[in-house]
């Protein structure tokens, strides 16, 4: 079952001169996980602000196309054009980059409270889900604690808990690591996988890590100017390296190296991870 179902975008903010989304299609099926790669303002954050309805809804500009969402549980499927972004945000959630600019709240349970709290459910739902949220994230016992005062990582994982006690099917995740130190990464990509595994969460993740992608994406959308550059899975991107190479997007060592030695007649294919190098150039593993 398709859960997005983006046909035909374009966007131009207003006041810019060029369009920012260039006739970009994209889909997405139930429980698949997405990687969305590609330059600097090549259009990746301008993308999942279509597909939680943002755009065109709050930030306006000229649109064209369709993004269609469908919540997988109950069939109902939604046009972004048509439907509040209230309504959207409790199928298709989207986190940001910068933890900060998505906290406001005194404490970490009011923070998770806040968005079931203005759908209007009774306190008890409310509170089920902000102790469910807290648990999936990791961050169950620190329910008074000011948001501040928590290390960068378990900020982003609280703006993640937040969204998912909005019980979203989807996740859009927009660089959720780039302003974190390496624990707080790994801690949100381990949430990440989690989240998919043990709750089948379908998850579109922009993420300069390619190594984590490389590794978990089952799909990955290379983005350039605006316009869908490349698109398959982590093996057939990595088959064109040298095209993505020219854009200025970085592969995983293992492909950068291995697609090297695979132009030098010295190794037949291409190793998506470290560990698959030794056995594709002969050469001793550690
Ligand atoms: N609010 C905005 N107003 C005008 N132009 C914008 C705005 N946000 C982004 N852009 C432009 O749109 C293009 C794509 O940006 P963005 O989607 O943020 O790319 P990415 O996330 O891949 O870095 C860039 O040229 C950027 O300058
Ligand atoms: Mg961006």
């Amino acid at each position: 079952m398709k859960v997005i179902e983006a046909d035909g975008l374009s966007f131009k903010y207003r006041r810019a001169e060029r369009p920012s989304l260039q006739d970009v299609s994209f889909s997405m099926r139930k429980g698949e996980m997405v990687g969305v790669i590609g330059p600097s303002g090549s259009g990746k954050s301008t993308l999942c602000l279509t597909l939680n309805g943002i755009i065109p809804n709050s930030i306006k500009g000229d649109f064209k196309g369709t993004v269609i969402v469908r919540n997988p549980l109950t069939g109902e499927e939604f046009s972004t054009l048509e439907t509040p972004v209230s309504k959207l945000s409790t199928v298709v959630g989207l986190v940001l980059q910068n933890p900060e600019s998505q906290l406001f709240n005194m404490t970490v349970e009011e923070e998770v409270a806040f968005g079931p709290e203005s759908l209007g459910l009774p306190r008890d739902e409310v509170l089920e889900r902000v102790r469910w949220a807290l648990g999936v994230t990791g961050l169950s016992g620190l329910e008074d604690e000011f948001p501040p005062n928590l290390s960068g990582g378990q900020q982003q994982r609280l703006a993640i808990a937040a969204i998912l006690a909005m019980k979203p099917s989807i996740l859009v995740l927009d660089e959720p690591t780039s302003q974190l130190d390496p624990r707080g990464k790994r801690e949100v990509l381990n949430l990440v996988s989690a989240l998919r595994r043990e709750h089948g969460m379908t998850v579109v993740l922009v993420e300069h890590n390619t190594d984590y992608l490389f590794r978990t994406a089952d799909r990955i959308v290379v983005m350039n100017r605006g316009s869908v550059f490349m698109e398959g899975t982590p093996r057939e991107i990595a088959e064109r390296a040298d095209d993505l190479m020219k854009i200025g997007v970085k592969l995983p060592a293992s492909v950068e190296i291995s697609a090297e030695l695979k132009k030098r007649g010295l190794a037949e294919d291409i190793a998506l991870t470290p560990d698959e190098l030794p056995a594709l150039t002969g050469f001793p593993s550690r």
